[in-house]
């Protein structure tokens, strides 16, 4: 017999329980009224809906030029993007809704991508949050400010599963996790969509880049990707999934081709897959002129056609390209566009207007926007989540007690490092409207704590250029003081974001020598990383007695970083993905397949002498420097081993519970007793784990299924439990389809994607 328990919306948020109540996309009122005046539409009208420019770009309107504000009375313009700012938005949108023959307005859109004027740590570091609550609210905050500015379409969340830190654009997304990711999707969704699309402080979302643009072949930017369909369903699609059932308004089609197919000419997937499967109402924008790249990719060769195989394939939207304001209307003309199709993209984009209120409301309060920037909510906020973002990777014990934190025994300070005092760089890159004015620097915020007479500061060198250097200075900082702080990392503009992959991902320039001349000083150094991906040192893993993921904190990055280093909150963050040990690991994520060759494989350890002729490097480790997952607090915790509350399950229960897809479906449970072994309170992160052995298809050595925080005070154990549901044993299997198979099932309640002590159990075809 199965046991039967309730499900528990705590172990791991439920792609349906987050929907939009009703979806604001579905609605026969709304659609009422989008068939209405579809019909009073002109072709010329219809197409105009479906082009979108950049104010500034020569393709398109900017404000202020006569031709411009023709083209939006003409009603040739749906959407206007890079245009900020009550005043300026609604200058443009007067024309539209008071001087167009239709009066329909347009939609503002911008790359809000970690907050609008309040700047959030950048999103791989909310990731390392594995808080979508915390990351829901930061998302209210810039649906808040971007709509105070009369933007109400954010070109966000990054959704791009990403296994390559050689990518720049890692750290726009989660990371390597699909089950993270969809939780982290969901989450910026209804931040920024709030209760009611319809409110006129909510943005319509856009997850992006659809699909597969973070599998990059060598982590280059805009590269080739290459993916099994099985591949594509089982990692690449769940955060979509879920942003789209979260009721995301708008999709982005991607730049990359996928098996050959560019993404935004790609029928499968934008067809198939989001239409037809998932039912999606809301359109599809393509990415920055990714419908005229299609020409570059080959498989078109004029710009007409190109704007057919994009629109057909389902890009309702051109952002710049200009390829439909040229072509479609021709094309229609020429009988190789349905008209329906045009009608069909066209109800798509009404129905977002109509949905976000932009009928009724179309303008902003001009009065309202200031007072809507940097609210003091806002910006505490914005600390918390600064705070939550940090990892700490490394917390070595120096003189009895570990380096951090810093309580008591420390009476002055070196900080050294050309990211200790760089204001711009806290923010990131994507920062939209947020200035380094407003961030919060680690110097300022420690002189603010310790007074400017205890912080002895000194730069050390540049990020990138080493010309300049004052090494010898940094050093003597470091030898009059107790504890050197070291801020090094990347430079947020010009190495992590968009066309930022590098192939060596080390500390650039000369820090790497400014790090090992401090640490030769022998006092102990807490090294802080700012960086958009993991970076490989080895040196300072096996030197540095204390290291923080710090990634780009955002405005309030100093007193965050301060509160950790002085023990006024503990370090929660876990890492959203693999960090390497060298380049030459990546692609390096922790779910993934075993082969038939692994290197450590405890059921099968190799005889003496096959070491040899296993999956493994001749001169690294396979394993990262840190797991998924991984992050150290001020105590420690004991695991037990995970306890399974039954030896086998019916697959046929099983199969039932999923295709009624209940809200209690039949389940078993999983408990493991945590344990605080250290001396202070802290919060454990439990992660739960599964693999499947026996499939049909090869399964990953591990899958997050779901994760649970816990706070326990020093001695303190407590029984953790997940209730599993079906869905976390479904997959897409050999046969092409999401289901369940007879399986031995391996489950895991651990601390990190590399540890814990699981309990297996199994599928199997019949209760025996
Ligand atoms: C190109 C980027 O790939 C995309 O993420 C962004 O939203 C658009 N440009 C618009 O700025």
């Amino acid at each position: 017999m199965l046991p039967c328990a309730l499900w528990a919306q705590s172990a791991s948020p439920r792609t349906k329980a987050s929907v939009l109540s009703p979806n604001p996309l579905e609605s026969p009122a709304l659609d009422k009224k989008v068939n209405e005046l579809l019909q009073k539409m002109t072709l010329e009208e219809k197409i105009g809906q479906l082009v979108q420019y950049s104010a500034g770009q020569a393709t398109g309107p900017t404000s202020g030029r006569t031709d411009d504000i023709d083209m939006v009375r003409k009603g040739q313009v749906g959407s206007l993007f890079n245009v900020t700012g009550a005043r300026e938005t609604n200058a443009l949108q007067r024309i539209a809704v008071e001087n167009s023959r239709l009066h329909i307005p347009l939609i503002f859109g911008l790359d809000v991508i970690h907050g609008f004027r309040t700047t959030f740590p950048i999103p791989l570091g909310l990731a390392a949050t594995w808080e979508p609550e915390l990351v829901e609210k930061a998302a209210r905050v810039a649906a808040q400010e971007s709509s105070a500015a009369g933007v109400r379409w954010a070109f966000s969340p990054m959704v791009d599963i990403a296994r390559d830190a050689r990518w720049g654009r890692i750290s726009e997304g989660a990371g390597e996790d699909p089950y993270l990711g969809a939780a982290m999707a969901r989450a910026f969704v209804r931040g920024y969509q709030g209760e009611r699309l319809s409110a006129p402080d909510s943005i319509v979302a856009c997850p992006k880049h659809y699909v597969g643009y973070g599998a990059a072949e060598a982590g280059r930017d805009y590269n080739t990707t290459e993916i099994s369909e099985h591949t594509l369903r089982q990692f690449y699609l769940p955060p979509f999934r879920a942003a789209e059932e979260a009721g995301a308004g708008t999709f982005m089609s991607a730049f990359n081709s996928l098996n050959g197919i560019p993404t935004s000419a790609n029928p499968f997937t934008l067809k198939q897959i989001l239409r037809k499967e998932w039912g999606f109402r809301g359109f599809v924008v393509s990415d920055w002129n990714s419908v005229a790249e299609i020409m570059a990719h080959g498989v078109a060769i004029d710009g007409a056609t190109a704007a057919r195989k994009a629109f057909l394939a389902g890009v309702d939207m051109d952002m710049v390209s200009n390829l439909y304001h040229r072509h479609l209307m021709q094309l229609v003309q020429s009988g190789q566009v349905p008209q329906a199709e045009i009608d069909e993209a066209v109800r798509r984009i009404l129905r977002v207007k109509y949905a976000m209120g932009l009928f009724d409301h179309p303008y902003t309060d001009e009065g309202k926007e200031s007072s809507a920037m940097l609210r003091p909510d806002s910006v505490a906020l914005a600390k918390s989540a600064g705070t939550r973002s940090l990892v700490l990777l490394r917390n070595e014990v120096v003189s009895g007690s570990p380096i951090l934190p810093l309580v008591g025994r420390v009476s002055s300070i070196a900080l050294i490092g050309p990211l200790a005092d760089d204001a711009g760089n806290m923010i990131g890159s994507w920062g939209a409207l947020g200035r380094g004015e407003d961030a919060v620097t680690l110097r300022r915020a420690l002189s603010q704590r310790l007074g400017e007479a205890n912080v002895h500061y000194a730069k050390g060198s540049n990020i990138l250029d080493g010309s300049d250097s004052d090494i010898a200075a940094a050093v003597g900082v470091a030898q009059n003081s107790d504890v050197v702080l070291l801020a090094l990392g990347e430079d947020a503009p010009t190495m992590t974001g968009e066309a930022a992959s590098r192939t060596w991902i080390g500390l650039p320039g000369r820090q790497q020598e400014l790090l090992e001349k401090v640490a030769a000083t022998g006092k102990p150094v807490v090294l802080i990383l700012f960086s958009g991906r993991p970076l490989t040192l080895p040196w300072a893993f096996e030197h540095v007695p204390a290291v923080i993921a710090a990634w780009f904190p955002g405005v309030q990055a100093g007193n965050a970083l301060t509160d950790v280093l002085f023990g006024v909150a503990a370090p929660t963050g876990h890492l959203p993905l693999s960090w390497p040990r060298s380049v030459g690991q990546e692609p390096l994520y922790y779910n993934a397949l075993n082969t038939g060759r692994p290197e450590a494989d405890p059921a099968h350890p190799p005889e003496k002498g096959e070491r040899k002729f296993l999956s493994r490097y001749i001169d690294e480790p396979n394993t990262p420097q840190f797991p998924f997952g991984f992050g150290l607090t001020y105590t420690t915790f004991r695991y037990s081993p995970t306890q399974a509350s039954a030896k086998q399950v019916s697959l046929s229960a099983l199969e039932r519970a999923f295709a009624e897809k209940s809200k209690h479906p039949t389940v078993f449970s999983v408990s493991a007793e945590i344990r605080n072994t250290g001396a202070r309170p802290g919060e454990a992160l439990a992660q739960l784990y599964v693999r499947l052995d026996g499939t049909s298809i090869a399964m990953p050595v591990r899958m997050l299924k779901g994760f649970q925080r816990l706070t326990l005070r020093p001695g303190e154990s407590r029984k953790i439990n997940f209730d599993l549901d079906p869905e976390t044993f479904a997959f897409w299997g050999a046969e092409n389809k999401f289901g369940l198979e007879p399986a031995r099932v391996t489950v895991w309640i651990a601390p990190n994607s590399a540890e814990g002590e699981g309990a297996t159990l199994e599928i199997v075809a019949a209760a025996r």
